[in-house]
């Protein structure tokens, strides 16, 4: 039987990658089959060191020869050591469970970077005595921390030769905080905030650029440097760059061009650029010619050479401008004043297309909100001025946009306008890390259908490089509580494999010797360490995830000690087993407030310290350290006891009062433990009361949860077959609640469930309560994973009534997994579509006893029985409540279901 070739190669999550710099890469690929049950038995490997090999299929540099396994993933190259800059190509084939063998793959490529500092030859450069400017202040967690000190926009130059015809060139680029490398005239590439956030004083990322075709006889490399996070307020120094070019000539020899002291700086048209600041561009001082050979730099001074961090290259997809939006709506609040209404709130800028004369000055403010009179709101921006400013040079049509600057917003308020601008005039460009839409969920409602809609568009106003709280005022950190509080509706709505691999790089950087985590990541700004153990949870919680998502089990390997150390510092600092100390945010924004309300903050600290030691303890077993297991499983015990013996008071879980007359019960503090089933057996259906009695008597079907409650509140509640009221906490319109925000004009998630339009703590766009989207996919959608990269997948669609019908579509590290189901008067359609190598537990739902089930139009179920000599491929497993379980392969599968 003939079979297909395994397609969507990657080597670390990438596809045909430029600059990896790990000796041993992992390889994945997907493959897909006809027939059902399907899984791999075996896979091939071949990598060649060039295409004519790779052509001939001649693995010189790797054979893996036939490797019997189940992984289409997580395959360790294990070859011939890689070098330094050198292109690989590879291709795989694959054994199904027959024995069929598949063609080979296509053939993709990866191309190393540098795998040893010291073939960095170039120099970190700026400017000596560069001019500063400052801007805004900024407060912090309450604190005013003084004005953001930025350097002037920096343009540096330097033109060489190619003396022979080029083979092929490189440019390893790193700009701190962001650069735009040009060459011959040209941007190189379409990267944008290049190169992603890390800890500048411990590494920095470069880029790798194929500039063969760009490179000309005589050549003039420009590279225009901002400041982004890379500021004297962060203890970081002026902007500098890093940059090394290596061409091969077609004659075989070889050539590097570097940064070095022979390099010219200067200042040019974008005088000033800040991340919450924005941009001052003045086209009139463009000196064309710039960035292109025989430019006369005479009076150009030369640069300086400085110290840099450590580099690395940077493995993880790039941001880039994603679309382009038009402007809904365009009007005049007052005169010479335009708002351009973009319908949606999202991260990014607007691009200025405008003709006038020169010396106009046309400024651009962004915010998330008008005021009642159709003026801008610019209140939660809080310091970020978020405002570009362009002055024309006066040449006919000129274009702007900014290049180190991003705004959260949906609308743009423009003055200065020569004449009455249209909706062409100025476009909104969305910006973020370019990850992959990897799923879909639709279903009947179209509340949900929206709200789903908010989290996607709030995830990726989040993704710039880290996960960030919010996208508009003077903060977007790598909150780490907002970062693992959303991370599970993230992957599965976009392919983060490498996002996380990378961002748990950065947290693992951000530890300190004694183990604490700080609450932000990186660590830029205040006195964030220890983190609060809600927040620091983000660590053991990321790494669980990327493995339990992608069956990376190097990721569990790579930071098993620091997870561990964490854990010490948390058991270091308890105090009969639990955290008193350490809790300083807790349940973050419940209703009415941003400090938690009812739930103590020693609770969620002391929850949180149980929850990731039971992560510890499973990640101890899959790596096979058994003594670690033992100890920390006793560990978690004792915890669990401490937690019940200090928090468990009577029927319900520790409450603060809010006052000596309120007496309601917490919702988090009974959540949690429910969650993590901590509650005494004999307990547990009286908390669980305590719980549905706070949500449906005193909260008329309402949550009164803040970020962590929220995060598990859904799940407790399905769990324990309370779907119904979850389902019915998600459809509210009345406040508080997702449909709340939604019926307020929210096009993405809000910080607070309440409307506030005025100054404080009230982003538009902050993503820490998009947890409801996960439960979409699992719950509503009914698609799970129930073991590690998604082995067994339950595909269970739920019993409400309302919900007539489903879909989602998730790209698992297997291949694509999909559901659909349909409830009609009198019958009701499953369709599945389980991967290559996966198992499915299918649920059933049994709509009545006399009903009739058929898969593919055969009888399965009929009578109350299983009809015996079907002559089907499915296992009945079992009856669990309304539902029929059974076990399938990887296929399609269709069911019908009628009564
Ligand atoms: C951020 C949050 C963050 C919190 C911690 C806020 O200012 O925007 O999302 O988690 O601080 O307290």
């Amino acid at each position: 039987m003939k079979i297909s070739a395994p397609k969507d190669l990657r080597c670390e999550y990438l596809r045909n990658p430029l600059g990896i710099d790990i000796r041993q890469p992992l390889f994945s690929w997907v493959v897909e089959h006809k027939g059902r049950g399907q899984s791999q038995k075996a896979y091939q490997i071949i990598v060649s060191s060039d295409s004519e090999l790779a052509l001939k299929r001649i693995g010189d540099q790797w054979d893996s020869g036939k490797v019997k396994s189940e992984m289409t993933f997580n395959a360790v190259y294990s070859g011939k050591p890689l070098k330094s800059c050198r292109r690989y190509f590879w291709q795989v084939r694959w054994w199904d469970k027959d024995g069929n063998a598949s063609p080979f793959s296509e053939t993709a490529f990866f191309e190393m970077g540098f795998l040893k500092q010291s073939e960095w030859k170039a120099k970190w450069i700026s400017k000596k005595d560069c001019e500063e400017f400052s801007s805004k202040g900024t407060i912090f967690q309450g604190k005013y921390m003084g004005k953001y000190i930025h350097s002037r926009t920096l343009y540096l130059r330097k033109e060489f030769e190619a003396k022979q015809e080029v083979q092929r060139a490189r440019a390893y680029v790193c700009g701190l905080g962001f650069y735009e490398m040009r060459l011959n005239g040209q941007k190189v590439g379409d990267r944008v905030l290049d190169p992603a956030q890390t800890d500048y004083k411990k590494i920095a990322l470069y880029s790798t650029y194929d500039i063969t075709r760009q490179i000309k006889r005589k050549n003039a490399i420009g590279v225009i440097l901002g400041n982004g996070r890379h500021i004297k307020n962060y203890g970081y120094g002026h902007p500098k760059l890093i940059l090394q070019i290596k061409i091969e000539y077609k004659s075989g020899a070889k050539e590097t061009i570097v940064s070095d002291g022979t390099w010219k700086v200067s200042y040019g048209p974008l005088a000033k650029d800040g991340l919450y600041f924005g941009e001052r561009y003045d086209a009139r001082l463009e000196r064309p010619g710039w960035d292109e050979p025989d430019f006369d730099d005479l009076k150009w001074r030369r640069v300086s050479a400085v110290k840099g961090p450590e580099l690395h290259s940077q493995l993880v997809q790039p941001i880039r401008v994603i679309k382009m939006l038009k402007a809904k709506r365009l009007y005049s609040p007052s005169p010479g004043i335009y708002i351009y209404d973009f319908g949606q709130n999202f991260a990014g800028w607007a691009k200025l297309f405008v003709r006038g004369p020169r010396g106009t000055k046309v400024s651009l403010r962004h915010a998330e909100l008008i005021h009642e009179d159709g003026t801008l709101n610019t209140a939660p921006n809080q310091n970020a001025e978020a405002s570009d400013v362009y002055i024309l040079k006066g040449a006919g049509p000129e274009v702007y946009e900014p290049r180190f600057t991003y705004h959260g917003f949906r609308y743009v308020e423009v003055s200065g306008f020569p004449g009455v601008p249209s909706l062409e005039n100025v476009q909104g460009c969305v910006v973020h890390t370019d990850v992959e839409d990897v799923s879909d969920f639709f279903c009947s409602n179209e509340l949900l259908n929206t709200i789903h809609h908010n989290v996607v568009w709030g995830e990726l106003s989040n993704l710039m490089s880290i996960p960030t709280d919010c996208p508009q005022r003077d903060e977007r950190y790598g909150w780490l509580g907002d970062a693992h509080l959303s991370a599970e509706e993230a992957v599965f709505n976009f392919d983060l494999a490498a996002f996380y691999t990378k961002f748990l790089k950065d947290i693992q950087l951000a530890q300190n010797e004694d183990g604490s985590l700080p609450d932000t990541v990186p660590l830029y700004l205040g006195r964030l360490y220890p983190a609060d153990p809600a927040w620091g949870s983000a660590y053991m919680t990321l790494a669980w995830l990327v493995f339990s998502f992608y069956g990376d089990k190097r990721i569990l390997e790579e930071h098993y000690s620091s997870l561990k150390k964490y854990i010490e510092f948390l058991r270091s600092n308890a105090e009969g087993n639990i955290l008193k100390k350490l809790g300083k945010y807790g349940d973050w924004c419940p209703p009415g407030s941003v400090v938690p309300k009812r739930t103590p903050v020693e609770l969620t600290a002391s929850w949180y310290y149980y929850h990731d030691l039971l992560l510890l303890v499973r990640i101890s077993k899959i790596l096979g350290k058994k003594n670690d297991a033992g100890r920390y499983s006793k560990l978690a015990e004792k915890v669990k006891e401490a937690f019940n013996k200090n928090y468990l008071e009577d029927d319900h879980y520790r409450a603060q009062q809010m006052s000596p007359v309120e007496r309601s019960p917490s919702q988090t503090s009974n959540i949690l433990p429910l969650y993590l089933d901590m509650v005494p057996k004999e307990k547990r259906e009286k908390i669980l009361q305590i719980l549905l009695q706070s949500i449906i008597q005193q909260h008329d079907y309402h949550l009164d949860t803040g970020i962590l409650g929220t995060r598990y509140i859904l799940d407790v509640l399905s769990d324990n077959g309370y779907g119904d009221v979850a389902y019915r906490i998600v459809n509210q319109r009345s406040y508080p609640g997702w449909g709340y925000m939604v019926d307020e004009g929210a096009t993405t998630l809000w910080e607070r469930w309440e409307k506030i339009t005025g100054g404080g703590m009230n982003s538009h766009n902050h993503i820490m309560f998009g947890s409801v989207d996960a439960w979409f996919y699992r719950v509503i959608a009914g698609i799970s994973s129930l073991s590690p990269g998604w082995k067994r997948i339950r595909i269970r669609p739920p019993i409400l009534d309302g919900l007539d019908y489903a879909t989602a579509r998730v790209r698992t590290i297997r291949g694509e997994a999909r559901v659909s189901w349909q409830k009609k008067k009198g019958s009701f359609e499953l369709m599945a579509l389980i991967p290559v190598g996966s198992e499915g537990e299918i649920y059933i739902p049994v709509m009545s006893e006399k009903c009739i089930v058929k898969e593919n139009k055969k009888i399965l179920w009929e009578k109350g029985a299983l009809r015996k000599a079907g002559g089907t491929d499915l296992l009945f497993s079992g009856r669990k409540g309304k539902y029929l379980v059974f076990k399938t392969g990887s296929g399609d599968y269709i069911f019908n279901i009628e009564w």
